[in-house]
C-alpha cells in the first residue's frame, strides 16, 4: 500500500519548504512559453522548496502521467480512456487517431468554408452548456474584434430565457441552429433544441431539421434526432467535454471568425503542449504554476484562486477556467480509491480588471487571508487609445504590487498623522490601513489579443491543471458529482409530471415540500 501523499517523504519536505519559502518576491521568475510570458516572481520561492519540488515530480511519477497525456494512455483511469486533447490540435496527429482527427477537421473546415462561398446562414443559433458551450463562447467574444462574420448568439441555461433572449435576436430564416453536446443526451441543449425548432417551424421555415448542425461524439442520437449524417460532426471519447474546444466543438469559431482563427487558436495550443512537454521542470511554464498553486492550495491555507483578465474581451475566460479548473480538480478519491489527504482543487473565481478592483479588491488586499490571484494582460491593445491602455497596464501592476508589498503599520501611520493631528486617532487610523502583504500572484502576458495567444494560454490553464491532479494523485478528466444531481433531477421531474407518484418518493422533508407546493402550480 504506498504511502499517503500527506506522510510521504517528498510531500513532507515540500510542504515545508513551501512554509519556509520567501514570499517578498526578491527574485526574478519569468517563463517563456509559445510567444506568452509568465511571472511567478509573487509566489513562494526558494531554492529548497524547486529541490522538494523536484523530489514530488519523482515521487508523484509526474513524467509518466505527462507521457500519457501525448501517447494516448490511460490519462482517465475512472473511465478507463485516453485524454488526448493534445492529439486534436497537433500538426502530425499521433498514428493512432490521425486519419480520423484530420479527416473530421477538414471536414468542419470545407463545410465552413461551402457556408462562406454560398453567403449562407448571417445568424447562428448555438445551443450547448458547460465545456460543449464555454470554449466557442468565450472564443467568440475574445476574438470579436477580428470582425464577426456572423451573428452568433449562445444559449446554455435551460431556464428558456436564455433562448428567448438568443432567438429575439436572430432571423428563423437565416440561422444555422448549432446542438453541441458530446453525450447528445443532455437535459439543457435538448430542450432548447426542441424550442429552435419550434421557432423554425412557427416562422414557416420548410424542414426545419435540414437547419440544424450536430456536434457530438454520440453519433448514433444525432441521427435518431432527424440531422443528416453530412450535418454531423464528431469528436471521441477520449476527449474530454471541457477539454473539447479543439474538436469539431471549434465550429461555431470558424463559423464566426473564419477558419484561420481556429487554425491559429489550435496553433497557439499546440506550441504551448510542445512547451509542456519539453521545457525543464524549472522553465516549464505550467508545471510551475502547478506547483505555486498546489503550495498556495494544500500547504499555505488559500482556499481559493482568483483569476482577473486586464482585458474586458476576456469576460467569459473566468466561468471557462471555473469548469476547466474545478470540475477537473474538485476530487478527493486517488488512483486505489484512498482519500488524497490534502486540500485539491482550489474555487476559481474573479472578473476583468480594473472592475475587479471596485469589486473585491479590498478582501484580496485587507481581508485575514486573501487569495492567490492570476493577473493577465495583452501588452498591445487593439484600440487607439494609448492613454486607455497606460492606465489599465498601470492599474494591474499596481494591484499586484499592492498584494505583494503590503504596507506595514509604521507606513501607515506616516501617512495618517500627514492630515490627522490627534496623535491617537492618527495611530487608531492606521491600523485600518495595515496591508499584510506577501500574497501570491501570477502576471500572464499576452503580446496581445489574437487567435494564437488565447489559444496558448487556454493551454497553459488545461497543463496547469493536468500537473496539478497528476501530483495530487486524482483524475482531471472524470466528473462523477455531476452524476447524481441529473439523476435526482430526473426523479424530481417525474413527480412535478405525475404528482401522485411522489407519496413513494424518498425525498427529504424540504425538497417534499417543494415538489408539493410546485406541482400544484402545473
Ligand atoms: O457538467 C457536466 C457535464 O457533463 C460537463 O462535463 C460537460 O461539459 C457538460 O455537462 C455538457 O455535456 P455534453 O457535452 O455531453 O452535453
Amino acid at each position: 500500500m504506498p504511502t499517503s501523499l500527506p506522510f510521504s517523504p517528498a510531500w513532507l519536505a515540500f510542504a515545508q519548504a513551501a512554509q519556509n519559502a520567501s514570499r517578498r518576491g526578491d527574485r526574478l521568475r519569468i517563463i517563456e512559453a509559445a510567444g506568452l510570458r509568465i511571472d511567478l516572481t509573487a509566489q513562494a520561492q526558494s531554492e529548497q522548496l524547486d529541490q522538494a519540488a523536484q523530489a514530488l515530480l519523482v515521487q508523484q511519477n509526474f513524467d509518466a502521467a505527462r507521457a500519457h497525456l501525448y501517447d494516448g494512455g490511460e490519462a482517465n483511469w475512472t473511465e478507463r480512456r485516453p485524454a488526448w486533447h493534445t492529439a486534436l490540435r497537433a500538426d502530425n496527429p499521433p498514428p493512432a487517431v490521425a486519419q480520423a482527427v484530420l479527416s473530421e477537421r477538414e471536414r468542419v473546415r470545407r463545410f465552413v468554408r461551402e457556408l462562406d462561398g454560398a453567403d449562407a446562414y448571417g445568424g447562428i443559433l448555438h445551443l450547448g452548456i458547460g465545456g460543449s458551450d464555454w470554449g466557442p463562447r468565450m472564443v467568440t467574444r475574445a476574438l470579436r474584434h477580428y470582425g464577426l462574420r456572423r451573428n452568433i448568439q449562445f444559449a446554455s441555461n435551460v431556464d428558456s430565457h436564455a433562448v428567448a433572449d438568443a432567438i429575439g435576436q436572430l432571423d428563423p430564416h437565416d440561422t444555422l441552429v448549432i446542438v453541441a453536446s458530446k453525450s447528445f443526451t443532455t437535459t439543457e441543449p435538448l430542450a432548447n433544441a426542441e424550442v429552435a425548432m419550434n421557432w423554425l417551424r412557427d416562422a414557416g421555415v420548410a424542414d426545419p431539421i435540414k437547419h440544424v448542425v450536430a456536434i457530438t461524439a454520440n453519433v448514433d442520437a444525432a441521427l435518431d434526432f432527424g440531422i443528416s449524417p453530412d450535418r454531423v460532426f464528431r469528436f471521441w471519447d477520449w476527449v474530454g467535454g471541457r477539454y473539447s474546444l479543439w474538436s469539431a466543438i471549434g465550429l461555431p469559431v470558424a463559423l464566426a471568425l473564419g477558419c484561420e482563427a481556429l487554425d491559429q487558436l489550435l496553433a497557439g495550443a499546440a506550441a504551448m503542449d510542445q512547451h509542456f512537454l519539453q521545457a525543464p521542470p524549472l522553465r516549464n511554464a505550467p508545471l510551475q504554476m502547478a506547483l505555486a498553486g498546489i503550495a498556495n492550495r494544500s500547504v499555505l491555507g488559500y482556499a481559493t484562486l482568483a483569476i482577473t483578465p486586464y482585458d474586458s474581451r476576456l469576460m467569459h475566460l473566468v466561468p471557462w477556467a471555473q469548469q476547466l479548473d474545478m470540475e477537473s480538480l474538485g476530487k478527493v478519491a486517488t488512483r486505489d480509491g484512498t482519500p488524497v489527504g490534502v486540500p485539491t482543487g482550489p474555487v476559481v473565481w474573479g472578473m476583468p480588471g480594473t472592475d475587479c478592483q471596485h469589486t473585491f479588491f479590498q478582501w484580496l488586499h485587507q481581508d485575514t487571508t486573501g487569495a492567490p490571484v492570476d493577473f493577465i494582460v495583452c501588452e498591445q491593445p487593439d484600440h487607439p487609445y494609448a492613454r486607455h491602455h497606460k492606465l489599465l497596464i498601470a492599474n494591474c501592476l499596481a494591484q499586484r504590487s499592492a498584494l505583494l508589498r503590503g504596507k506595514s503599520y509604521e507606513e501607515a501611520l506616516h501617512e495618517t498623522r500627514q492630515h490627522e493631528p490627534d496623535a491617537q486617532r492618527a495611530e487608531l487610523l492606521a491600523r485600518h490601513r495595515v496591508h499584510p502583504g506577501g500574497r501570491p500572484s501570477n502576471l500572464i502576458v499576452l503580446p496581445r489579443l489574437d487567435a494564437y495567444s488565447l489559444g496558448a494560454l487556454l493551454a497553459l490553464y488545461e497543463h496547469k491543471v493536468f500537473a496539478q491532479g497528476a501530483l495530487w494523485g486524482i483524475n482531471p478528466f472524470d466528473q462523477w458529482g455531476v452524476e447524481f444531481g441529473k439523476l435526482l433531477a430526473k426523479n424530481i421531474i417525474r413527480e412535478l409530471d405525475a404528482p401522485s407518484s411522489a407519496e413513494a418518493s424518498d425525498q427529504d422533508p424540504s425538497t417534499r415540500h417543494w415538489i408539493d407546493i410546485l406541482s400544484r402550480r402545473g
